[in-house]
């Protein structure tokens, strides 16, 4: 039996097929979110890497914050509910989740079963989101997934203290022009956004292991900076953009299995 998962982001559509809620068989991220083309691309491009089609889809469930734009679905749930399914699915040690969107950050504690005891999340500001490090890479013309790699070869970590995206912003542009290494700076943004997810991840009431989804796991600098604040190893999901996707598809199987 097959499942699907859709993720519906500010940033990036995402979607996961699943086989008999064990397997994916497909998974698939296409760079634009809600409001676009995204969503049907991403549902397009893993039909055919599956071989399969859409009457094959037993259930469908969609999240994200374009999740009810998505008439296809046979249900809609929230994202909190599908990034903590697919990361416990993926890393059962976790009971700590940070995941850092396009546009949001949230933190997620779970118990040993894998049910949400607490979150918090910051939705009302870019600052801590990787809105905020695309205007950082764009301002310090590097591509995004260039970030951690300038990051591992700072020697320094310069403060970017401003709380505002748009102050920030100021900040990082006075210290290229004071000859700031590119390095320092990016060690500093991104410090920036790891006091940020901390913040929330102390609220919930951290508790090991702590793990990563959302596009900016993918980040390895973000992940170092938050490990050091947290002192503590975090987990990285595998392939983690596609964890809200995953816990979609799982939520599918469930209703599948109802009917
Ligand atoms: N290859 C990459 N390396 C580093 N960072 C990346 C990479 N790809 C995407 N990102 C970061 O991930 C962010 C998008 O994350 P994600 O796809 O989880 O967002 P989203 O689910 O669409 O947003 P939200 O959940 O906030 O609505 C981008 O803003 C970017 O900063
Ligand atoms: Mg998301």
């Amino acid at each position: 039996m097959y499942t699907m998962g859709i993720d519906i982001g500010s940033a990036s559509s995402k979607v996961v097929i699943l086989k008999d809620g064990a397997d994916i068989v497909a998974a698939e991220v296409i760079q634009f979110g809600t409001g676009s083309t995204g969503p049907q691309r991403a549902l397009e491009e893993a039909l055919k890497k599956s071989k399969l089609s859409l009457t094959d889809m037993t259930k469908i469930v969609a999240t994200g914050y374009g999740r009810f734009a998505f008439e296809r679905a046979d249900k809609q749930v929230s994202e909190i509910s599908c990034h903590a399914r697919g990361i416990f699915h993926l890393v059962p040690t976790a009971r700590t989740i940070i995941d850092i969107g396009g546009q949001d950050a949230k933190a997620i504690r779970l118990d040993e079963r894998g049910n949400v005891i607490q979150f918090f999340m910051n939705d009302k500001c870019a600052a801590g989101t990787g809105r905020f490090l695309d205007v950082m890479a764009r301002v310090l013309e590097i591509k995004i997934d260039e970030m951690a790699e300038y990051d591992s070869r700072a020697t320094e970590v310069v403060s970017v203290s401003s709380t505002c995206t748009v102050f920030a912003e100021s900040e990082v542009i006075s210290h290229l022009s004071q000859g700031v290494s590119k390095e320092k700076i990016i060690a500093g943004v991104h410090a920036s956004v790891a006091s940020k997810a901390c913040g929330l991840a102390y609220r919930t009431g951290l508790e090991n292991d702590v793990a990563m989804g959302g596009g900016v796991a993918q980040n390895a600098g973000v992940v170092r900076a938050i490990s050091r604040e947290l002192k503590r190893p975090i987990h990285v999901a595998p392939n983690p953009q596609i964890t809200g996707a995953l816990g979609a598809a799982l939520f599918a199987y469930d209703e599948a299995l109802k009917s």
